[in-house]
């Protein structure tokens, strides 16, 4: 062996043992809390990697504890199809919910006792890692459940994230995936909206709003310098291994290192969770870190399987929630607020509070009923409630501190801001302006514009407000209209963001279908909604002229929707708005509806019973995924196909009821060899 090649062997050698080295303190240190050497130690350790790394640049590897910074920024982020669909959790607010849940759990299982697992719930951002042969290589977040951003690179600069599985306790999975929360420390959350303030940035509203907006920034440098933390609570998919319970999932991550929550329980039925979630409510005050209830899931993964999951939740998981922080303080006035639908929604101005460590000045009455229900007056000191980022509301009035000035108040039968008459619809009262209301023009015209639906960026609120009251935006269509000359005269712009503005518009004619249903604003449709109508419909002329009856027959769209729809779609003016966006070039694209029609099970909703011979669960489900289908572990009317392997269970003779097509392992196979 020559010199060069005996210097390298070692250099490889030393560089294997500096990073099982660093590996085990960075373990030690972020994941257990309990550092075994100094940070000069520690810093000793890493420049000397670096070094050796510097000289012999072909023997960096993506896992090595020196790259966890150094991508490139992105212009945007790539999307992720997760593993399995990432649910979320239906809610209990008192003993009377979890006691309905446990019951229900128990009648449907046919036990008279059922053990759980019980764990904080984090606030914080939900997010997939994947580990192939114990290796970090992609990370997402939540998004639509189906489909998340890739954050791979930023995720790899938290610390507690290992790049590489620990595999001394445990053999190393072949493939994991694996959910968990991102999270900001509260004094760390403190910290950063210090340094915000200081360099006249806006502060952010709250820790998890804090670790959400730097989880997703483009610049994964930018990540790095903000302190995020992570937890793991949930294998969704794992092969290689074998898990029988999520108490035992649990353990199997704290041995791969990846960081569980020490507040952990099982729990031996109702009694003990709800002793659980009173010892979690006083330890909530001390933890360093914010949660804002505790999840209660059925252990064992089996019967997991066999409660099955509903839309998006589980049947065999409830976040059982803490009651919200509470502050005291007075209502100065009450005025009411028009929405984009033109709904009022009477909103308290209060004299500013500390709630939770955020200043609360105006609290939501919800509408008029909330108010003589609760018989909230002007004057009156109230308390008012915060949870996460809901918007803060009125949530007790302390009648026993009247003094007898107080007023009653009642929404105006005028629209305060247009004057049109004002008119009760169920619980709401709305204003019959429609796009004349200045106030629904303008909340119609941001919405349009906003990040989720066109992304219109200049077209915030604030520049709305600007561009109506100075008469160059009348309907939502004048968008396409504005000119760079009208924009320059205006007082908030410039040379450049007025370029930037109708940069922005431009491109937002190239947004897809599903995009632009949402932006047209049609009361109850949201983003997944709309994504959903375009997934059935494909092009916006169906989609105009379907039936409320057509509708229907879509899962998840039942007649409110349907109604809305068929309504929005009658009105003329909103026929011909839309046609006025389609001639000045807005393209709404069916694109990304074509782009998954690739997987040949596109829209295929798959459930699985017995074994299979030839392939895990996992394996056979994972295969459907990449096709393009979904997977459901219960059987209803709008399954596809029920696969059966051997001994099936009761999930059969549901199929067979409701005339499923049922299929073999044999038939399958074809399938998804012929699709693929
Ligand atoms: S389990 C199917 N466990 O709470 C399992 N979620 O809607 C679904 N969360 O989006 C999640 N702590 O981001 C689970 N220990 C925990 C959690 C937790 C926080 C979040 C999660 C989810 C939301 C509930």
């Amino acid at each position: 062996m020559c010199n060069s090649s005996r210097n390298k062997e070692s250099a490889k050698k030393r560089i294997e043992e500096l990073r099982k080295e660093i590996r085990h303190h960075d373990y030690l240190y972020y994941v257990l809390n309990k550092p075994e050497i100094s940070d000069a130690e520690y810093d000793r350790l890493m420049m000397e990697l670096k070094k050796l790394e510097e000289q012999h640049p072909e023997l960096i590897t993506p896992d090595s504890p020196t790259q966890r910074v150094g991508a490139a920024p992105l212009e945007e982020f790539g999307t992720v199809r997760h593993t399995r669909p990432m649910l979320s959790l239906d809610t209990a607010t008192d003993e009377e919910d979890i006691r309905r849940f446990d019951e229900r759990i128990r009648k449907e299982l046919n036990v008279e006792h059922v053990e759980y697992t019980a764990e904080p719930k984090l606030d914080g951002l939900s997010v997939e890692l994947i580990y192939e042969n114990g290796r970090f290589v992609r990370g997402s977040t939540r998004g639509d459940g189906l489909n998340g951003e890739d954050v791979t690179e930023n995720i790899k600069t938290i610390r507690a994230v290992p790049l590489v599985l620990r595999s001394s306790e445990l053999k190393t999975p072949t493939l994991l995936a694996v959910r968990g929360e991102v999270i900001m420390s509260i004094s760390d959350f403190e910290e950063l909206n210090k340094q915000l303030i200081q360099k006249n940035e806006q502060p952010l509203a709250n820790p998890r709003n804090a670790a959400a907006g730097s989880l997703r920034r483009l610049d994964p440098s930018e990540t790095a310098q903000r302190p995020l933390d992570i937890f793991f609570y949930e294998i969704m998919t794992v092969q290689g291994v074998k898990v029988e319970s999520q108490w035992e999932a649990l353990q199997c991550l704290k041995k791969w290192g990846l960081k569980t929550n020490p507040f952990t329980e099982r729990c031996n039925g109702l009694d003990d969770i709800i002793r659980y979630h009173k010892k979690m409510l006083k330890i909530r005050e001390k933890l360093e870190y914010e949660i804002d209830g505790v999840v209660i899931k059925v252990d064992r993964l089996d019967l997991q399987e066999k409660l099955g999951v509903k839309a998006r939740s589980p049947r065999w998981a409830i976040a059982y929630k803490f009651p919200s922080r509470k502050e005291e303080t007075q209502v100065m006035d009450i005025m009411a607020q028009v929405g984009r639908t033109g709904t009022l929604t009477p909103v308290a101005l209060l004299k500013p509070v500390d709630v939770g460590g955020v200043t609360v000045s105006r609290a939501t009455l919800h509408n008029q009923d909330f108010i003589d229900q609760m018989d909230v007056r002007i004057g009156d000191i109230v308390k008012v409630g915060r949870a996460g980022d809901v918007i803060p509301e009125v949530t007790e009035v302390i009648k026993s501190r009247r003094t007898g000035r107080e007023k009653k108040y009642h929404l105006p039968s005028t629209c305060p801001v247009c004057g049109s008459k004002v008119i009760k619809d169920g619980a709401f009262y709305r204003c019959t302006g429609g796009l004349s209301c200045v106030a629904q023009l303008k909340r119609s015209i941001a919405h349009y514009a906003s990040k989720a639906a066109m992304d219109i960026e200049g077209l915030g609120r604030k520049n709305v407000d600007l561009l109506v009251d100075n008469g160059l935006l009348k309907s939502v269509s004048d968008i396409y209209r504005l000119k760079k000359e009208d924009l320059i005269k205006l007082p908030r712009f410039a040379e450049k963001s007025a370029d930037n503005l109708i940069n922005a518009i431009e491109k937002s004619k190239e947004k897809n279908l599903a995009r632009f249903v949402y932006a047209l604003g049609i009361p109850n449709v949201g983003e997944h909604i709309a994504k959903i109508l375009v997934d059935k419909f494909k092009s916006l002329e169906n989609l105009m002229s379907a039936s409320k009856e057509d509708l229907e027959q879509i899962y998840e769209i039942g007649p409110e929707i349907a109604d809305s729809v068929t309504q929005f779609f009658k009105q003329k003016r909103n026929k011909e708005e839309i046609e006025k966006m389609k001639k000045m070039g807005v393209k709404a694209t069916t694109e990304i509806v074509e782009k998954r029609k690739a997987g040949i099970l596109n829209g295929k909703t798959f459930v699985f019973t017995g074994t299979l011979k030839d392939f895990s669960r996992d394996e056979a489900k994972k295969l459907v995924e990449e096709l393009g289908g979904r997977t459901m572990s219960t059987v209803s009317k709008n399954t596809d196909y029920l696969v059966v392997g051997e001994k099936p269970g009761s999930k059969y003779e549901k199929a067979k009821k409701l005339g499923i097509t049922i299929i073999n392992e044999k038939k399958f196979k074809e399938l998804t060899r012929k699709t693929r």
